[in-house]
């Protein structure tokens, strides 16, 4: 039997550059977190492989190459990427869900792609899957898709996955297609969350908008029961624990060593998105140089910053300030032998990332809103014998678990800066019991 994992995104993505197909790790913590998901049953993916090709013969070239893998590419136009992926998806269901009421664009078009895109995906689900097999359909992208798959297999065992927040009814409401979205999701046998509150948001907006009622976390649709749950993601704590043995991550923590120096090394990580708090993070920081100057030259910021979803226009935007940002807080403070902020704007390969994690006295994670946010699991995994502070947003699912990191508002510059100062000075004793 197999288990048939659908996301929008594969773990594997595929680049175009001098006319050779390029393949390569996908950032984000759905593909991260379940790609080292271990399972009896025989796993295959289904999504997009992030690239627009046309002809036939390129999207042979791609099929055959991810289906050594148990990976089955669904490729999207220009036009579903545009009014799909970075339109309903990205421009209307992300920010609503991240409580950023302003960003979100209302199209008809985009809805028709969203709908138009889910179909898709389920015309090639029918076509893999044999009796017994299961399917396990991820995130917000794809949340008509088990209605859809229901109306076909009434008896198929489907699972959903929510990778962000759900957010409160008072804002869920004020999306016209609510009811059907909600449908759609309730074609699923088990619908999970990563925090109780998540999924007590989801009951209440489908008893209001639906109107119908939930026993505990069960709902009657029809003959079916479906069943809702809190369910944490977690990460493969083995692979980042045991990274610093690898030879390869070995030699880049004794670069980054060389490199930072004696500096104590702050680090954050994310995707470019107004949801990770970015600015608000620079603003703590540029407040606490502000402030310490007995810090300076001997405190640097690293940032690693994932290109992402750049042809959205508040992504776009928000990349513009951060440059400036950082060049304003560079310009003021650096010397001839320091530069406060280290700005990385490309992804990192696992060894690369894992050292990071491994030397960074401090993990800055500062998102306004965040569905789980891995890297602060992964950063607290990769400490071995050595220490580390963690810094984290109250706003992020992470901090429902991680009770014992340094918590901040990322709204308030002042307790990001008392949280560094805080974090540099805490003994090491307390760093490792923390
Ligand atoms: N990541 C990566 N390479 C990078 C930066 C990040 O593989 O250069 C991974 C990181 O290890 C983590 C994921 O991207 O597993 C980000 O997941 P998270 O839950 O923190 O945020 P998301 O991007 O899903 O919102
Ligand atoms: C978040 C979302 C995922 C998404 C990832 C990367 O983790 O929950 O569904 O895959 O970000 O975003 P992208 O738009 O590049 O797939």
């Amino acid at each position: 039997m197999k288990l048939y994992i659908i996301s929008n995104r594969l773990p594997v993505k595929v680049a175009n550059p001098n006319d050779t197909f390029v393949f390569s790790r996908s950032e984000g913590g759905v593909t991260t977190g379940l790609d080292s998901l271990e399972t009896s049953y025989e796993k295959h993916w289904i999504g997009w492989p992030g690239i627009c090709v046309n002809k036939e013969k390129d999207k042979q070239e791609i099929n055959e190459k991810l289906l050594e893998l148990n990976f089955h590419p669904v490729f999207l136009s220009e036009a579903h990427i545009r009014n799909y992926y970075e339109g309903y998806s990205n421009s209307t269901i992300w920010p609503m869900c991240h409580y950023f009421y302003a960003y979100t664009l209302y199209k008809k078009c985009f809805w028709q792609s969203y709908q138009v895109v889910n179909q898709l995906f389920c015309d090639e689900i029918c076509r893999l899957i044999r009796p017994g097999d299961k399917v396990w359909i991820q995130d917000y992208q794809l949340m008509l898709l088990p209605g859809m798959l229901r109306k076909v297999y009434p008896e198929l065992c489907i699972g959903y996955f929510h990778h962000i927040p759900f957010p409160s009814y008072e804002l869920f409401r004020i999306l016209p297609e609510r009811a059907e979205i909600l449908k759609g999701l309730l074609g699923a046998d088990f619908i999970a969350f990563h925090t109780h509150d998540y999924m007590r948001h989801f009951i209440s907006a489908v008893e209001r908008v639906l109107h119908i009622d939930f026993k505990l976390d069960e709902i009657q649709i029809g003959n079916r029961v479906v069943r809702v749950d809190a369910l944490p993601m977690g990460i493969n704590y083995e692979l980042y624990h045991n990274a610093s043995q690898n030879p390869v991550v070995r030699q880049a923590i004794d670069r980054n060593r060389t490199l930072f120096g004696n500096h104590k090394l702050i680090l954050s990580v994310d995707r470019l998105d107004y949801s990770k708090g970015i600015l608000h993070r620079l603003h703590g920081f540029s407040s606490f140089l502000e402030h310490h100057p007995e810090y300076h030259g001997k405190v640097t910021l690293a940032m690693v910053i994932v290109p992402s979803r750049d042809h959205v226009g508040s992504y776009a935007e928000l990349k513009t300030k951060i440059d400036e940002e950082i060049g304003s807080v560079n310009g003021r403070y650096s010397t001839m032998n320091w530069t406060p902020v280290c700005y990385f704007y490309h992804g990192f390969s696992l060894e690369e990332l894992t050292a990071m994690y491994y030397v960074a006295d401090i993990a800055l994670v500062t998102p306004l809103r965040d569905g789980m946010n891995l890297v602060a699991k992964e950063y607290v995994a990769s400490k071995c014998d050595n220490t580390g502070v963690l810094i984290l947003s109250e706003m992020a699912g992470a901090a429902v678990e991680m009770t014992d990191a340094i918590q901040i508002n990322p709204n308030d510059s002042g307790q990001i800066e008392n949280a560094i100062c805080q974090a540099l000075e805490m003994p090491a004793e307390e760093q490792k019991l923390r």
